[in-house]
């Protein structure tokens, strides 16, 4: 029996945890924390809305009353902290949301945590989600470890590196029982579509240009979101306390190869005729302080832990487009209003 608190529940990974979660643990009560930024989405959480062991709270994660309320109305045990501005281009434009989200939200729950589990931490647990963006940029060869020293870039990755900081700093100080996870890029099912791989599908729909930052060398390591959460169930089960562990699927694609998959695939689905997509793609200009390239390399949590992705990347793609293409709805919700803002404001 566990009373889990998860934060960020309503977006891309968080529901793919809430999902596995509920029902996978009837015994454990979820409670799911989210404040539904633009990224969140109830819409995301239908099939476990009426779930006995679950239950969904607006809040902010730096409400500091509404988050000691919640623990002790929930006797929370265990948090599974995801909350967060996720976006790197939002970050370049916006970075103290991301040092109040991310810094100071991530620090509001540590110190509920402490303050509610001081008596007693036995059977208490604060995980952290992170990026292996806090690792900064590798060069052509070598992989993130777990002891790789911190070298963020953007304002992102530096506000994922400090709170990352502040969950150490609690389980050394505190001597809070923590677990961190830094995974590389995930995608598949309901992500947002500012990020590459639905914004690139939506747009091949619409017809309208694929925006490839610089020459579309930049590399990242791409991880099916289910196997994310796959590995958050495995670490929190038998991680060990105060441990970090890496997550990656050793699945590296430079962007404008990956974008010619999605090109590919796309024009296979919409029968169009071969090339059709790629005449979309447009060279724009790059992104302030671009990383080159990440790769995790995640040994430790398979030697360690058992964890593998159970998804070859070529079937992954697949089940992913077709899983935008079997719900344009939900695209379509979301690409009214503030998005259209957005969107006309990031690519002029
Ligand atoms: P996302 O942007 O899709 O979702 C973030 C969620 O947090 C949204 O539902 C949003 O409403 C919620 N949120 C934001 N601010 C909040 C606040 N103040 N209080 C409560 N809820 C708030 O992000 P994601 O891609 O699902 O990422 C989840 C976590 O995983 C983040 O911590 C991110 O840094 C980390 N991560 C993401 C990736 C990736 O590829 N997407 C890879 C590694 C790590
Ligand atoms: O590595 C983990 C990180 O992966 C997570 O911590 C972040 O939350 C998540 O957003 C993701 O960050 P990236 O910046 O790598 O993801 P994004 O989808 O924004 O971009 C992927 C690559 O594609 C990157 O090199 C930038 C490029 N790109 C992106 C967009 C949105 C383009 O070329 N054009 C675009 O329009």
């Amino acid at each position: 029996m566990k009373n889990i608190l998860i934060t960020g529940g309503a977006g891309f990974i968080g529901c793919h945890v809430v999902k596995l979660f509920v029902e996978k643990y009837p015994d454990y009560t979820i409670v799911n924390i989210d404040n539904l930024t633009y990224a969140g989405n109830l819409e995301n959480l239908k099939v476990v809305e009426t779930a006995p062991n679950y239950k969904f709270i607006k809040a902010d994660i730096c409400d500091r009353a509404h988050i000691k309320e919640i623990f002790e109305t929930y006797g929370i045990d265990t948090v599974v902290h995801l909350a967060a501005e996720s976006h790197v281009d939002r970050s370049i434009t916006n970075p103290f949301e991301f040092a109040q989200t991310n810094i100071m939200g991530t620090l509001t729950l540590l110190n509920q945590a402490k303050e509610s589990w001081k008596d007693d931490m036995t059977g208490k647990m604060f995980y952290h989600i992170s990026t292996d963006e806090v690792f900064g940029s590798l060069g052509d060869s070598g992989y993130f470890l777990e002891d790789t020293s911190y070298d963020p870039q953007s304002p992102y990755s530096a506000s994922k590196a400090s709170s990352d900081h502040f969950v150490r700093a609690y389980h050394n100080t505190y001597g809070l029982p923590v677990l961190v996870t830094n995974c590389s890029n995930n995608y598949g099912p309901n992500q947002f579509p500012e990020k590459l791989i639905p914004l690139f599908i939506n747009n091949i729909l619409n017809e309208k240009p694929l925006p490839v930052y610089g020459a579309g060398l930049n590399i990242r390591d791409w991880l099916y979101v289910v196997d994310h959460a796959r590995a958050i169930d495995v670490v929190l089960h038998k991680g060990k306390v105060g441990e970090t562990y890496n997550i990656g699927g050793f699945n590296e694609w430079s962007n404008i190869d990956l974008i010619k998959v999605i090109c590919r695939e796309m024009d296979n689905k919409l029968q169009k005729p071969a090339g059709t997509s790629e005449k979309l793609i447009s060279y724009v200009t790059d992104r302030a302080g671009h990383d080159m390239r990440y790769a995790i390399d995640s040994s430790k949590l398979k030697e360690e832990l058992g964890w593998e992705p159970s998804l070859q990347f070529e079937e992954g793609i697949v089940k992913t487009i077709d899983w935008y293409l079997d719900n344009l709805d939900w695209m379509e919700r979301i690409v009214s209003g503030d998005y259209q803002e957005y969107y006309n404001k990031q690519y002029k």
